[in-house]
């Protein structure tokens, strides 16, 4: 999720983690702070805002003094971006402090425990509830911090990289790390710990990278020990000497931001169903929808609004959610909904979807709906954005900080999100029978390690786009679920390529744009197993009777269009259902490769802003 930064060495603190919270700025955020021990006692400053504010805020708040410190830029999950939410988090004895990035799924019953143990909360955030389980764990066992943090982290379900410090104990952090990255920079009698190399790699290129489920004790004038969370098993630290440069580094090793976000997709889907779908038992928990699943029963119909690849995620939604729920959908642009004076009852929910939540056009028609008097559900990525605070419910994607003008995992999150709606709206109306029910919530269970396979298709997506980078115009062609896929991946490729490309549904070809068609007119076709398969086959040979250039987004395994098509891209066999999450990413690549191949700027594309918060 966001930004780490922990100092122990001698050197004055305060600077290096200030510095290294601005070179962890690019990784979008809501809020900092910063702890440090002064050779007495801890200090801690915070608030919402930039690290900027928390520069000036903490050389008024505290002593800046201290060769210990840690800091954190917070992008909430759980909590409003506010100060008392920013981090670090105090313990109620106020001897441990600790900073996070990630998701404590189970922190709502680890936190009613700790209640009736007689802790208190000041924040609303799952962190805080870590930190006084450590405390807890600690106080009950008699256990020193390394081993109280080992013992309260076998107690938590979720994703963590996590600085701990004991006032009591300062000589020393502890340091985990479960599905959010963490890196400890080597220096001479010093060692820097960071969620990336950027903070430290001007003091040291030696880094060792935590893997999950590894946790240490970084201890002053001590060699680094690593050990295994679950069994306290030792592991070799590894050294690595680091020839990345800045650059490189904030982009994770990818050229683009893009590529790095693309990427991001197998972790981010998961950590958007995280602690909300449980396969095994059936259960599908997300508050915003528990609290009004009734005006979701009852609604005459669902309205979805948004704008660009979040209209396409609404429209993918529209297929599922009739699909699944027999609820009446329709999806409009926010730009044309709001000027239009439609028609809305109380008896409609409208859904709106937006990654940055500032979208000005979804903002100005939520607030038209809801002065006509329905009850409106964002979907965003952006905890506390303009759009969350002003719907009257909703759920988040935690798709992490979207940096790349061209959104990837946005419309991937959404739709996971969106699906998991659709499933919990099913099992209420009994519109599923339980065994698609169960099989669908398993085959959603099992598509990040599909999107991780998907992702393989770069190569094969890099070739094809070599020979199209000059095309003039392209053609996307999907049919039922995939039809919003292909809209989908003709935006990309206009967006960050300048190619014009439209999207079509491919039964439509027939209606005009089959016109098109001749050999300098590439064609992509999404032709998956599932989903109308025999009618686009006779689509694609209509379009190879016609010249046309044809790359088909195939099941892997697949004959007959290999045999038509003039190159396929194979993906993993997914339902139909749930194939826009796999469809899209070798359109997600292919655009991409293209777009570098023309040497367009691939992360801030001409014209675009990555929030179009005017009219
Ligand atoms: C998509 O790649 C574009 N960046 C753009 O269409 C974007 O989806 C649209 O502006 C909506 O943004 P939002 O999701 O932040 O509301
Ligand atoms: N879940 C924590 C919070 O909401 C950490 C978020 C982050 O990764 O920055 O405060």
């Amino acid at each position: 999720m966001c930004g780490i930064v922990g100092y122990i060495g001698h050197r004055e603190a305060y600077p290096i983690v200030i510095k290294g919270l601005k070179r962890l700025e690019y990784r979008g955020y809501d809020s900092a702070g910063v702890m440090l021990y002064d050779g007495t006692d801890l200090k801690i400053s915070k608030t919402k805002g930039k690290v900027s504010d928390l520069e000036a805020r903490s050389q008024q708040e505290i002593t800046t003094n201290g060769t210990i410190g840690m800091g954190h830029t917070r992008w909430a999950t759980h909590g409003v971006p506010n100060d008392v939410n920013s981090h670090p988090h105090l313990s109620n004895s106020g001897n441990l402090a600790i900073i996070h990035n990630g998701i404590i799924e189970n922190y709502e019953p680890l936190k009613k425990e700790l209640i009736k143990r007689g802790y208190t909360f000041t924040s609303d955030t799952d962190t805080e509830v870590l930190v006084n389980l450590i405390e807890d764990v600690q106080k009950k066992d008699g256990l020193k911090l390394g081993k109280a943090v080992q013992v309260a982290l076998n107690q938590v379900v979720g994703a963590y990289a996590i600085c701990v410090f004991d006032k009591n104990k300062p000589d020393e952090i502890v340091v985990a790390r479960l599905g959010s990255p963490l890196a400890i920079g080597v220096g001479e009698s010093e060692y820097f710990i960071a969620s990336d190399a950027s903070p430290f790699i001007e003091y040291t290129s030696n880094a060792i990278y935590l893997e999950d489920e590894e946790m240490a004790i970084v201890r002053l004038h001590k060699p680094l020990k690593i050990r295994k969370i679950k069994d306290d098993s030792l592991v070799d630290p590894y050294v690595q000497e680091l020839q990345m440069n800045l650059e490189q580094i904030e982009k994770g090793g990818y050229d683009h931001f893009m590529l790095k976000e693309i990427y991001e997709q197998p972790n981010v889907i998961k950590d958007t169903y995280r602690g909300r779908l449980h396969a095994s038992t059936g259960l599908i928990q997300m508050a915003g929808v528990e609290d009004n699943l009734e005006k979701f029963l009852n609604a005459d119909r669902i309205l979805i609004i948004a704008c660009g690849t979040s209209w396409h995620a609404g429209l993918v939604a529209e297929y599922i959610i009739e699909e699944f729920a027999r609820i009446p959908v329709e999806v409009e642009y926010a730009s044309e909904f709001r000027y239009r004076n439609p028609i809305i009852t109380p008896k409609d929910v409208v859904i709106a979807i937006s990654q940055s939540g500032e979208t000005a056009d979804t903002l100005a028609a939520i607030k038209l709906a809801k002065e006509k008097g329905a009850f409106v559900f964002g979907v965003c990525n952006v905890v506390g954005s303009s759009i969350s605070r002003e719907t009257n419910g909703g759920a988040y994607t935690h798709a992490g900080p979207e940096i790349g003008v061209a959104s990837t995992k946005a419309f991937t999150t959404q739709i996971t999100v969106l699906t998991m709606i659709a499933l919990r709206l099913a099992k209420a109306k009994g519109t599923l029978s339980n065994s698609d029910y169960f099989r669908y919530l398993q085959e959603l269970e099992l598509i990040p390690e599909k999107v991780a396979e998907a992702l393989h298709s770069n190569t094969i997506s890099k070739e094809i786009a070599e020979i199209y980078k000059d095309a003039s115009n392209c053609l996307y062609l999907g049919r039922g679920y995939n039809f919003p896929v292909a809209l989908e991946g003709a935006l990309k490729l206009k967006e960050i390529s300048y190619i014009h490309a439209e999207g079509y549904p491919a039964a439509e070809m027939k209606h005009g744009p089959i016109a098109l068609i001749d050999e300098k007119m590439p064609v992509v076709v999404i032709a998956p197993k599932q989903g109308h398969y025999d009618k686009i086959v006779s689509n694609i040979q209509e379009i190879k009777s016609r010249s046309g250039k044809i790359i088909a987004i195939v099941t892997k395994g697949d004959v007959q269009v290999k045999e038509l098509a003039d190159h396929v891209i194979e993906i993993p066999e997914t339902s139909d259902a749930l194939s826009p999450l796999i469809t899209t990413i070798p359109l997600q690549l292919l655009s991409y490769h293209i777009a570098v191949l023309r040497g367009c700027n691939v992360d801030q594309p001409r014209n675009l802003a990555k929030s179009v918060t005017v009219e």
